[in-house]
């Protein structure tokens, strides 16, 4: 499994994985793959805290790490988040905000125990952002940062590529991977639409090569529905340079995911998901349950764009995360259609060990099929 990519980060296996805990980062680390830090739900001086929690666990192995800059939101060009903030909040209708506290009474969602007004935050902005852009190119081994929902921006691209890191992109149409070519960007996470979280329509089976060709030399990572060593020689025999998981990382045993939450996933089939605007107003492949049905009635109100539907429902996703046993009907819970698939829990770096079993199982079943002479 040594691909150029690999080669290039200095990796045994090309098993990129993507998670908010940081513990899974430095555990896939450190097993020979590479964990990747999504960034979006923190500031700068928590991002701080976690790159030197994971610098102190991996012995100058590499991880990366993931931000969340889309091409269009409201109020894009506002490099002022308090200025940002306040476009934002203006454009939220009354209506809207009716609907989502009755929903989260209908429910019985409790409220936060706590006297604190909740911070409104703002993330998946340029304002957000490229402070921790800033933050993670202080981490030496932090060798990569990747951008969902678009192309970074110039200035975001040329600051990584002068720091010597790479720097690449998430993308799920052959119209998106062209925009990441066109920027220069060094590697494009083709993610298929059976994939968990903010993806697009088209399946991995038929996106993954299609990516392949348009990139050319750029290195095309596999994302979408991988879960096995299987799915990793897939990848790869179409082309790509290793594969990009999400869901399978939230049940494993280092992940901070609830076990209300795993128990979910355990109990999830591969049909139980749906692509959904009502978190963050763009699509998100989520377990489908009573609040993306509510966003779908003909009655209801719709979705509003990103980034005004996340901070719609902001204190609602808050107050799931902290009561998960008491929101299961509504919770935000983003995963693939491989969720039908993870039904237990076993250590980071035994499923990346799986996965290389899985690997070496497959091409020795290739090879088998070869002719004798
Ligand atoms: C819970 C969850 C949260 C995610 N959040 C982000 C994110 O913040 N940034 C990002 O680039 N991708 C995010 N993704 C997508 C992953 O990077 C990855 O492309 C996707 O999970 C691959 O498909 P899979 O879920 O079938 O493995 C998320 C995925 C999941 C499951």
């Amino acid at each position: 499994m040594h691909t150029e990519l690999a080669k290039k980060l200095g990796i045994e296996y090309p098993i990129f994985a993507f998670t908010h805990c940081r513990d899974v980062v430095a555990a896939v680390t450190n097993a020979g793959g590479i964990g990747v830090l999504g960034a979006t739900g923190f500031n700068a001086e928590q991002l701080e805290v976690e790159l030197n929690w994971i610098d102190e666990r991996v012995g100058g192995k590499p991880y990366g790490v993931d931000v969340i800059i889309p091409t269009n939101y409201e109020g894009k060009g506002e490099q002022d988040p308090d200025k940002l903030l306040a476009i934002i909040k203006a454009a939220i209708p009354q209506g809207h905000r009716d609907f989502v506290q009755q929903l989260c009474e209908q429910h019985g969602l409790p409220h936060l125990a706590t006297d604190k007004p909740v911070e409104e935050r703002l993330s998946m902005t340029d304002a957000t952002s490229t402070p921790l852009v800033d933050v993670a190119l202080t981490h030496d081994n932090c060798k990569l940062i990747a951008n969902a929902l678009g192309t970074p921006p110039e200035h975001v691209i040329k600051q990584v590529q002068d720091s010597g890191r790479m720097i690449g992109a998430l993308c799920g149409s052959a119209k998106h991977a062209r925009y990441h070519v066109e920027a220069g960007l060094d590697f494009i996470v083709a993610m298929g639409g059976e994939g968990g979280g903010h993806c697009g329509e088209v399946s991995s089976i038929v996106l993954w090569p299609e990516v392949v060709k348009i990139a050319g030399d750029i290195p095309v990572i596999a994302a979408g529905g991988v879960g096995s060593g299987q799915q990793l020689a897939a990848a790869l025999a179409l082309g790509c340079e290793g594969t990009w998981s999400g869901s399978i990382w939230l049940t494993v045993a280092e992940a901070a995911t609830s076990d209300a939450q795993k128990e979910r996933m355990f109990s999830a089939t591969s049909s139980d998901t749906v692509r959904s605007k009502s978190f963050t107003g763009k699509h998100v492949r989520m377990l489908k349950n009573k609040w993306t049905d509510a966003w779908e009635a003909e009655n209801n109100p719709d979705p509003l764009g990103a980034p005004m539907q996340g901070m719609l429902t902001s204190d609602a996703t808050r107050r799931m995360r902290e009561y998960p046993a008491k929101s299961q009907d509504l919770f935000f819970s983003p995963v693939g259609q491989i969720v039908g698939t993870m039904n237990e829990t076993i250590g980071a770096r035994e499923k990346v060990m799986e996965m290389v079993h899985g690997y070496l199982d497959s091409t020795e079943r290739l090879t088998s099929l070869l002719p004798d002479d």
